[in-house]
């Protein structure tokens, strides 16, 4: 009997309380609550393996191997999805729900960089547009695209400012300005998340790479940057405050080597910076392998080392290296790492998993891929911004736009490689899906001009054996228009060129096709900004069409003819040549600024930051400010009228620079602060204004982050006029 109502009490007093549904299962609780009741439940193995992300699927990336998939453990944190459609994700994803003891979801990441099937113009033209609304809609028709073939998490924007055109990441960022890469930073993470994580298809985003990658010393890509704490600050740091503002999901740590400490185990700029000062709430994961690579950056001896300096500095997540799953077991029982940064990591991996309802919503809906993919919006979307990135550089005689033009040469390598018009990074872009060049200019012309198209000359190499019969075809044309530039992989990563020009080839088929004597026409794709100096003198017009995704010739043949009047500006300087390199709008003063030019050549670049060309002309009016003085709280208001006094219709962007000539800390010679753009039809004027927050626009930053305002003196700068206003 005693035995018996023993056994009762035990049972009722000791054994586990049967829950119907834990905490953490229940939608309706916040978020927090079900964190830290999952993060209770979970043992260190289990947390462990939510700090490591795998590969799923076959990678179409070369610099990206991934790995066989089988032997992927379902209690994982993270894997990259290379598939396109969302069959894979379920099944992985049913072995995490069904399979492990917490049925915690994998989070599915993907690069989708400009677009998923969609492909839409390069991060570096879309910048050039100057629309941030549209950047935005694209950046979140991709989302859609990429959520409904199984992907929840991006790893875009790339905000790393780049002033070396020699680096081939500088086509998957915003240019060398800190505030425009801050301002498509903003509008892609809203495009990407909206504005909660939930609803309507969107995806997490991922800030990269952070920090100061685009400061790769000549070029080269993984190698090490030197960068000055102040040069962190005041330009490679500011589009990332921007993103957390924003409420960025995640941060990616780059490959750089950051003035000794490499960006993958730096607790100043992970912990102290994002984290401690920004209150970034978000997770960091490594990039691609990096936590391994940090042996050969000569950081650590061993993996396991690796593994210890980084989750230590504050990266969370570990990208393929298996350094994580590998040894974090045996740093932590040591006390190398401590539990709670162990559970601080994870519980920034969990939030994002609740936030993006993953737990009630672990699968994706199998729909028919006709029904989310190349949808007549997206379509439409990646058009118009094709058309707003087309920068028109040089148009001598107003030759464009090519009306009561009888025949037409058309030629150069592009005419026959739609592939090469999708950019690097197209995800699963397709060429088939590409608009081709010649295709585009037939529809253009039809009855409007008689075509000849003729390649003419090879990307690179030597062949010449087509010169002679192009020129022929030259000579019998009126205007000899050129597609002429770089191949896809010529740019994006591990894809730096020593030198910027276009190859010698190309060069060499321009100079032949001079000999016609004919009007010419150089159009250029390309994933940077390119040294023209030996081809321009030869050319009449100039048109830079980037890399444009699937619209393909379509924008650039509207530009051709008239349809389409360029509204583009560099968002990138083009150096005279790669012996400029770094050529920036915003370098600072120097000590004898008509002295220590270049004796060879002009040491001006050929087009500077925000050069684009209209069919239209814009007159601008007297810049106003609304007062002179101001006290340091207050705020003012620059205004300036622009006519468009031309007979078409033109979008113009206004940039809005400021300049502060002395300051305790050498500040650039103009820093944009503010860009508009604005549809101005014939004859109608539109005022485009700046409303001047002196705190947040004519202050500056010190190498330690404090941001402060001087009294004295500014300048206010559009179109080559300046207003000064004094704080008091
Ligand atoms: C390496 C690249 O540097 C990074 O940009 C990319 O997101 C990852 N690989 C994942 O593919």
């Amino acid at each position: 009997m005693k035995s018996i109502l023993c056994l009762i009490l035990s049972c009722s007093l000791f054994s586990p309380v049967k829950e119907d549904k834990p905490l953490y299962k229940d939608a309706s609780r916040p978020v927090e609550e079900r964190v830290e009741d999952l993060l209770g439940r979970m043992t260190q193995e289990e947390k462990i393996l939510q700090l490591n992300q795998y590969t799923l699927g076959q990678n179409t990336n070369e610099n990206n191997i991934g790995e066989v998939t089988a032997k992927i453990p379902a209690g994982i944190g993270s894997l990259i999805y290379f598939q396109e459609d969302p069959e894979m994700r379920n099944e992985m994803q049913k072995r995490a729900m069904e399979e492990t003891r917490l049925g915690i979801p994998i989070l599915f990441g993907f690069d989708v960089i400009h677009g998923y099937r969609t492909v839409y113009p390069i991060p570096l033209a879309q910048a050039c547009s100057w629309n941030t609304d549209l950047v935005q809609q694209a950046c979140s028709m991709a989302a859609v695209e990429a959520n409904c073939s199984g992907v929840d998490w991006t790893f875009s924007p790339m905000i790393d400012v780049a002033r070396d055109g020699r680096w081939g990441r500088i086509s998957e960022g915003y240019g060398e300005d800190p505030y425009t890469n801050a301002a498509f930073c903003v509008a892609s993470v809203k495009g990407y998340q909206g504005d909660g994580l939930r609803k309507d298809n969107r995806i997490a985003a991922c800030l990269k790479h952070y920090v100061g990658y685009g400061a790769s010393e000549a070029g080269r890509d993984y190698v090490y940057t030197e960068i000055s704490r102040q040069t962190l600050w005041d330009t490679y740091l500011p589009p990332y405050e921007a993103g957390v503002k924003a409420g960025v999901a995640t941060v990616m740590s780059s490959f750089n080597d950051i003035s000794g400490t490499p960006a993958t185990c730096n607790s100043y700029t992970l912990d102290e910076v994002l984290k401690k000062r920004w209150n970034f709430d978000g997770f960091v994961v490594s990039d691609w392998a990096a936590v391994d690579q940090l042996i050969s950056q000569g950081a650590a001896a061993n993996r396991k080392e690796a593994a210890r300096i980084s989750i230590n500095a504050g990266l969370d997540m570990d990208m393929v290296s298996h350094c994580y799953d590998q040894y974090l077991d045996t740093l932590i029982n040591k006390g190398d790492v401590s539990e709670e940064r162990l559970n601080d990591a994870v519980r920034r991996v969990l939030t994002l998993k609740f936030r993006l309802g993953l737990f009630e919503h672990p699968y994706t809906e199998v729909v028919p891929a006709e029904q989310y993919l190349l949808q007549p919006q997206s379509k439409e979307v990646a058009e118009r911004l094709a058309e707003e990135c087309i920068v028109l550089l040089k148009n001598e005689g107003n030759l464009l736009p090519l009306q009561d033009k009888k025949t037409l040469a058309v030629m150069g390598p592009l005419i026959d490689a739609p592939e090469e018009l999708l950019g690097n990074w197209s995800a699963h872009g397709r060429t088939e899906e590409v608009f081709p060049i010649q295709d585009a200019i037939r529809q253009e012309f039809e009855g409007k001009a008689n075509l000849a198209f003729h390649t003419g000359c090879p990307f690179e190499g030597n062949d010449r054996s087509g010169f002679a019969s192009a020129l022929e075809t030259a000579r019998k044309a009126d205007v000899v228009i050129l597609f002429m530039g770089e191949k896809r992989n010529w740019s994006g990563e591990n894809c730096s060129r020593s030198a910027i020009e276009l190859p010698a080839i190309q060069e060499s088929f321009i100079q032949e096709m001079k000999k016609a004597g004919k009007p010419m026409v150089l159009v250029l794709a390309s994933g940077r900004p390119l040294g023209l100096h030996r081809v321009e003198p030869l050319c009449d017009a100039i048109i830079e069409m980037w890399q444009p995704g699937i619209p393909g010739g379509r924008p650039v043949a509207g530009v051709l003819s008239g349809r389409v009047n360029p509204s583009g500006k560099l968002c990138v300087t083009f150096p005279r040549t790669t012996g400029q390199i770094p050529v920036y709008y915003n370098q600072r003063q120097s000590s004898r600024p008509t002295l220590g030019l270049y004796q060879d050549i002009p040491s001006a670049p050929l087009y500077e930051f925000g050069h684009g060309l209209s069919y239209t002309t814009y007159q601008y009016g007297e810049l106003k400010l609304s007062k002179q003085t101001v006290k340091k709280e207050e705020t003012l208001v620059a205004e300036i009228a622009v006519t468009n006094v031309g007979n078409r219709t033109g979008a113009e962007t206004v940039h809005w620079f400021i300049s502060d000539p002395y300051c305790r800390i050498t500040r650039p010679k103009r820093e944009l602060k503010h860009f508009e753009k604005l549809e101005i039809p014939a004859g109608e004027t539109r005022i485009f204004r700046f409303e001047i927050n002196p705190m947040r626009d004519l202050s500056f930053v010190d190498g330690e982050g404090n941001r402060f305002l001087e009294t004295g003196e500014y300048g206010v700068i559009v179109n080559g006029q300046k207003a000064c206003l004094t704080i008091e």
